[in-house]
């Protein structure tokens, strides 16, 4: 059996949300201290329902969790059961491989720990088989490196494609400067005869589009193609309009979206989404406001001018992955 990823494949619903600031209290995007007012844990399930149900209403079918987000997936999961969400109509993906550490609090020694191991799988995919009743559509590798061994690690990719022949679509996701490296050795794995990744979910925006050639083949060789941190983890938002090393690039920003009639963080959003081979971008969305001023990149016509008009701000890839892995906790 396998699963088609429907929502995840099909262009007319290009849009997808993530719930990496919604499940729990701290996080590393600019402005999350200031994004919810009650970060006790019935405010933020209340929070992340307002969210998931705007989200719904307009026509987002494709909802990404992890097990390393808090209680993204406790929460999207009771959301789904009290709305009575027919499993049919939506894909739900979640990830394994980090553990959620951080206890609730928003400073913590660590607030989530990495481990690829096959007893890292087997347990969190029992936690997310729990959390999410059955409706999980697509399970991900979270942050796949060369380093950690999970793509040689057969145990593993003999254990997912145990689930991908229950019916569970098999992805990978990848952060850092050599992420095309990691999607060009995932691309060609095969288990017993048949590919075994289904997905990609990899950071393409404005400030860093290394991955784009390989995000393309991954596209081409018929795996649906994620992207993440479409606004640089806020930094292609409001948010960033105050920051001294910004200027020049927030200006930019600033014009090409009047120009468009539309507002910074949709315009970023736009530009991920006219990837030929970009088959669902996430909005990484806090709130509903932040959802309403994202979910507008759906009616900007980004043209060749703005592409021209903003390709210098593109940064070195090294340079970019040093800047997000500054950002603070908050
Ligand atoms: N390794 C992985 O697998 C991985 C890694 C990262 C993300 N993801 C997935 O990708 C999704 C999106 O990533 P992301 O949340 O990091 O990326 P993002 O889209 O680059 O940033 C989203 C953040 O931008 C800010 N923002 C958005 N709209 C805004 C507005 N109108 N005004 C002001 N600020 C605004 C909010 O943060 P602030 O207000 O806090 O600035 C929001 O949390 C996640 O939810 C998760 O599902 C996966």
């Amino acid at each position: 059996m396998t699963n088609s990823l429907r929502f995840l494949r099909d262009p007319d619903y290009k849009f997808g949300l993530g719930l990496a600031a919604l499940g729990r209290p701290g996080y590393i995007n600019l402005g999350h201290g200031e994004d919810i007012d009650d970060r006790s844990v019935e405010g933020m399930r209340e929070n992340a329902h307002q969210v998931l149900d705007a989200a719904w209403k307009a026509g987002i079918r494709y909802f990404d969790a992890a097990r390393s987000y808090g209680r993204a997936e406790e929460f999207l999961g009771s959301w789904l059961t009290e709305r009575g969400i027919d499993p049919e109509s939506v894909d739900i993906g979640s990830k394994w491989g980090y553990t959620y550490t951080a206890n609730w609090q928003v400073q913590a020694e660590h607030h989530e720990i990495k481990e690829h191991s096959l007893d890292v799988l087997n347990r969190q995919w029992g936690e997310t088989h729990h959390n999410l009743r059955g409706q999980l559509d697509l399970y991900q590798i979270h942050s796949a490196t060369l380093e950690s061994g999970v793509l040689e690690n057969m145990a593993v990719l003999a254990r997912l494609a145990e689930l991908k022949s229950e019916g569970i679509a098999i992805g990978l996701t990848v952060s850092g400067a050599n992420q095309a490296e990691v999607i060009e050795r995932a691309i060609p794995i095969e288990v017993d005869g048949s590919r075994l990744f289904d997905s990609v979910q990899a950071t393409w925006n404005l400030l860093e589009q290394s991955a784009g050639g390989t995000l393309k083949a991954a596209h081409e060789s018929g795996m649906a193609v994620i992207v993440k941190e479409a606004l640089a983890n806020g930094r292609l938002t409001p948010g960033n309009a105050n920051n001294p090393d910004f200027v020049r690039q927030y200006h930019l920003l600033q014009e090409e979206a009047m120009r468009l009639n539309t507002t910074v963080d949709a315009l970023a959003l736009a530009a991920a989404r006219r990837q030929s081979w970009a088959d669902m971008v996430l909005s990484g969305a806090a709130n509903t406001n932040h959802l309403a001023s994202n979910i507008r990149a759906r009616h900007v016509m980004f043209d060749d001018e703005a592409a021209v008009a903003l390709s210098s701000l593109v940064e070195p890839p090294e340079s970019y992955w040093q800047t997000r892995s500054d950002l603070e906790w908050n």
